[in-house]
């Protein structure tokens, strides 16, 4: 169900024979990190525009519009921060129930719809926002019905705090989150993402406490550029989460207690080139984790930018050097195999 794909994993997949894109299909997959509103198919995403252009009475859609068309015709990034500049666009057509469920509904679909589903289960993260037609707690509800629509075994989602949030702020999602948990609704987890320079994380420490008192995985987006400080990075991993997204810089204290604790690393390989914290695969932090036989699962992050798909991101695995990395299919299975023992769910 994956819309084409282009750039790095797209031709890792071209190099492929037939009987190896099988080989991918086949393998059962954990899609473990991926953004909502990162991941919305860009037809989808198009026809919403529109719509919003026609019935909008709020502000100039040219911006909405012109947002939109940028990133169908290929986002080009300069640096990380520059990614964190295409939300504004995607989040004012999903800005009430009704848009939030349509792109919820698509995303779903583009992962696990259709006689080849990109994988067999997805763990869907995403940041409760509020907006004029909804509170957060109708966001992560509204949300949570249509990952519902799956079976426990497919999907599951994932509530994120943005690190630009204010500690109240923050509280307040991880309270709905426990709460929809201990009510039997299907949030797995907690997250912590957003723009890597902002906020100070050593406030944050009584959210990650709270919910893991309330059961909830804790997966924390850590060390995603050179400007996050070896000390963030520790303080975040005193935090003890159970995963962590990209960890792409990490000095040798923070690589020793991440093995000691076997904190499965989200590793987002096209995320990683496009947004240029890695320069080429074949210095992505990846081997390192190979090399110690460390806990990975390998995810898309954000399709809608990135222009990727998890059949990719394993194509990537498997292509022969310099297009992927040349593992052998017995390594590349056991990578999925971690994915799997890594979801929060089921
Ligand atoms: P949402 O949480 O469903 O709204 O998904 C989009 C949000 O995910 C963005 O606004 C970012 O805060 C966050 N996000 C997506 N990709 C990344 C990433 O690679 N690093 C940090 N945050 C990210
Ligand atoms: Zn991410």
């Amino acid at each position: 169900m994956a819309g084409q794909i282009f750039g790095p994993a797209a031709m890792a997949l071209e190099s492929l024979d037939p009987s190896q894109v099988a080989f991918i299909n086949a393998l059962p997959k954990a899609e473990l990190h991926a953004h909502l509103n990162g991941s919305i198919p860009i037809s989808e995403l198009q026809q919403m525009a529109h719509e919003y252009s026609r019935t909008s009475d709020k502000g100039p859609s040219d911006v909405v519009q012109n947002g939109i068309t940028k990133i169908q015709n290929g986002v080009v990034l300069d640096e990380i921060y520059d990614f964190f500049d295409l939300f504004p666009a995607i989040y004012a057509v999903t800005s009430n129930p009704a848009s939030l469920r349509r792109a919820t509904r698509a995303v779903l679909a583009q992962f696990l719809d259709g006689d080849n589903p990109q994988c067999s289960y997805l763990e869907l993260r995403s940041t409760p926002r509020e907006t004029v037609q909804m509170s957060k707690f109708d966001y992560v509800q509204t949300v949570l019905d249509e990952v519902e629509r799956y079976p426990k075994s497919r999907a599951a989602l994932i509530v994120s705090l943005d690190r630009r949030m204010s500690v109240d702020v923050a509280r307040e999602c991880v309270q709905i989150a426990s709460r929809l948990k201990a009510e039997g609704r299907r949030v797995v987890g907690v997250d912590l993402c957003g723009d890597p320079k902002a906020g100070d994380m050593s406030l944050f420490a009584e959210c990650f406490s709270q919910a893991k008192q309330a059961g909830l995985g804790v997966t924390l987006h850590v060390a995603e550029t050179l400007d996050n400080s070896a000390e963030e990075t520790l303080q975040l991993l005193s935090y003890s989460p159970d995963r962590l997204g990209h960890a792409t810089f990490l000095n040798d204290e923070a690589k020793s207690l991440v093995r000691e604790n076997k904190s499965c690393i989200e590793i987002c390989l096209s995320s990683n080139l496009f947004c240029k914290t890695v320069t080429k695969l074949e210095d992505h932090h990846i081997r390192y984790y190979l090399q110690h036989d460390h806990p990975i699962a390998v995810c898309t992050d954000d399709t809608l930018p990135f222009r990727n798909s998890l059949v990719g991101e394993y194509a990537l695995l498997l292509a022969s050097q310099p297009l992927g990395l040349g593992l052998s299919e017995a390594e590349v299975r056991c990578i999925a195999e971690m994915g799997m023992a890594a979801r929060f769910g089921v």
